[in-house]
C-alpha cells in the first residue's frame, strides 16, 4: 500500500494504489483547497518533493510549466503511483470549520439587478453526519460556522421533486451565521438552468433546501498584515463583500480595496452596501468597472485591467478573487507574473459543474 508522507505536517497517510491524491488528502482532511477537482482552477497545488504520480488531463493554464518544473502539481490530477512526499504550499492561518448537513427555510429571494437575486436563508435542523435527518435540531450541531468567502452546496427539489445541488459562496458575514442562524447568497439566475432556473418558481419564500458546507479555501485571512484587494466578477461580489467586510469589522486597518465588476451597467448590484462601507471605514475603498456599457462617471473596461491600472506594487499584499473561471484564471495569472506568491492569491471561480452532470440533470427534467 502507498505511502503519502507530509513532513511539515508529521504525516504519513496510507493510500490506495492508483488512488487519485486530492482523494486521499481530503479523506485524511489534509489542509489543501480544491474546487474544480479536474485540472482548470489551479486551488489543489501542492509540492512533490520525493516519489513519482500520474500527473494527466490538466489545463496549462492551472499548472504553467514553470511551476510544474519547481515539482508543484496538481493533486486533482494525479494518480498515485507509489510512496510519495509532499509539501503543502499555503498553510498559513489554516482553518478548519466542520462540514455541517442543514435543513435551512428560504426567508426572502428579491431581486438585486435583472436576473441576480440575493437568497436569504435561515437554518432550520442540523441534519446529522449522514444528513439523514436523524435527531434534527437546529441546535443540535451547534452555530453554523465558516470563514468569509467560502462556499456551501446547496440542494432544492425541481419541478419533478428530485433534488438538485450547486455550489454557492455566502455573500452575508459569518457572524450573521453565527449569532442569527440566517445566511444569504447572491445568485445569477440562468433561466435554462437547472438550479439558478429554479428561482423564484420552486424557491420562493418558505421553500425548505438543504445545505452542506462550508467548502473552500478562498477564505479571509485574519493575521495577515499588509493591503488587502477583493476582485469580484458578477455574483462573485457577495463572497467578495462578505471578505471585506469582515476584514473590517475585525478591525483591519491597512488598505481594503474592492474591484466590483460587471458586464452591462444593467447588472450593477451591491452600491449601498459598498458605500456604507465607505463611510464606516476611511481605509476602504471600492470600484465598480462595467466592461460595456459604461456610462459617464462609471468606470468602464475589464474589472482585471482596473485593478493592475491602479496597484503596480504588490508587495505584502493578498488578493481575493471570485466569479467568472475567465476573470479568476487571467487576474490569478497575472497576479504571479508580477511577482505575488501564490499563497497570497485567494480565488475561487464559479465553475459550472462538468457538462455530464448538467446533461443528466436535464435529460432527468426532460422525461419527468
Ligand atoms: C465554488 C463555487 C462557488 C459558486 N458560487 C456562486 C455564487 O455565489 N453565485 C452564483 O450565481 N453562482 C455561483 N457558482 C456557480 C453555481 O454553482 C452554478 O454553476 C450556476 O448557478 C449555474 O448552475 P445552474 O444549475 O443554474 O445551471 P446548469 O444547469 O448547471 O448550467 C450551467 C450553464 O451552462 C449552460 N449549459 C450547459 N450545458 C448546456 C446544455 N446542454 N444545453 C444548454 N445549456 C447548457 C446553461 O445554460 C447554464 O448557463 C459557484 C460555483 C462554484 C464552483
Ligand atoms: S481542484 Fe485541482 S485544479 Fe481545480
Amino acid at each position: 500500500m502507498p505511502t503519502v508522507s507530509i513532513p511539515a505536517l508529521g504525516l504519513q497517510l496510507q493510500a490506495e494504489a492508483d488512488e487519485n491524491l486530492l482523494k486521499v488528502l481530503r479523506r485524511h482532511r489534509v489542509p489543501i483547497g480544491w474546487s474544480c477537482k479536474r485540472g482548470e482552477c489551479g486551488s489543489c497545488k501542492c509540492v512533490l518533493e520525493r516519489g513519482e504520480v500520474d500527473l494527466q488531463g490538466y489545463q496549462p493554464g492551472a499548472l504553467p510549466a514553470s511551476q510544474r518544473e519547481q515539482g508543484i502539481i496538481l493533486a486533482c490530477s494525479s494518480r498515485i503511483v507509489g510512496d510519495v512526499q509532499l509539501g503543502l504550499v499555503d498553510t498559513d492561518d489554516y482553518i478548519e470549520h466542520p462540514i455541517r448537513s442543514l435543513a435551512c427555510r428560504v426567508l426572502w429571494l428579491r431581486e438585486l439587478a435583472p436576473e441576480v437575486f440575493a437568497l436569504r436563508l435561515r437554518i432550520v435542523a442540523d441534519l446529522g453526519e449522514g444528513g439523514d435527518g436523524a435527531g434534527a435540531d437546529a441546535a443540535a450541531g451547534g452555530p453554523f460556522l465558516f470563514s468569509a468567502g467560502q462556499y456551501a452546496h446547496l440542494r432544492a427539489r425541481d419541478a419533478r421533486g428530485e433534488w438538485i445541488g450547486r455550489d454557492f459562496s455566502m455573500a452575508g458575514t459569518p457572524v450573521e451565521a453565527e449569532y442569527d442562524g440566517e445566511l444569504e447568497f447572491h445568485i445569477r439566475r440562468t433561466p435554462s438552468g437547472s438550479f439558478s432556473g429554479l428561482l423564484g418558481e420552486a424557491i420562493v419564500a418558505g421553500t425548505e433546501l438543504r445545505l452542506e458546507g462550508p467548502m473552500g479555501r478562498a477564505y479571509f485571512r485574519p493575521r495577515h498584515e499588509g493591503p488587502l484587494y477583493a476582485v469580484a466578477a458578477g455574483t462573485g461580489l457577495g463572497p467578495m463583500l462578505s471578505v471585506v467586510q469582515t476584514a473590517l469589522d475585525n478591525g483591519k486597518t491597512d488598505p481594503v480595496v474592492l474591484y466590483a465588476g460587471f458586464r452591462s451597467v444593467s447588472e450593477v448590484y451591491g452600491v449601498d452596501r459598498m458605500e456604507e462601507l465607505a463611510r464606516r471605514h476611511a481605509q476602504f475603498r471600492a470600484h465598480v468597472v462595467v466592461e460595456f456599457d459604461a456610462p459617464g462617471g462609471l468606470r468602464g473596461g475589464r474589472v482585471g485591467d482596473a485593478l493592475f491600472a491602479d496597484v503596480k506594487d504588490f508587495r505584502d499584499a493578498k488578493v481575493y478573487l471570485a466569479g467568472s473561471p475567465a476573470m479568476v484564471e487571467a487576474v490569478s495569472a497575472e497576479l504571479l507574473t508580477r511577482g505575488l506568491a501564490s499563497r497570497d492569491v485567494h480565488a475561487d471561480a464559479f465553475y459550472a459543474p462538468a457538462p455530464e452532470a448538467i446533461h443528466a440533470a436535464r435529460a432527468g427534467a426532460a422525461k419527468g
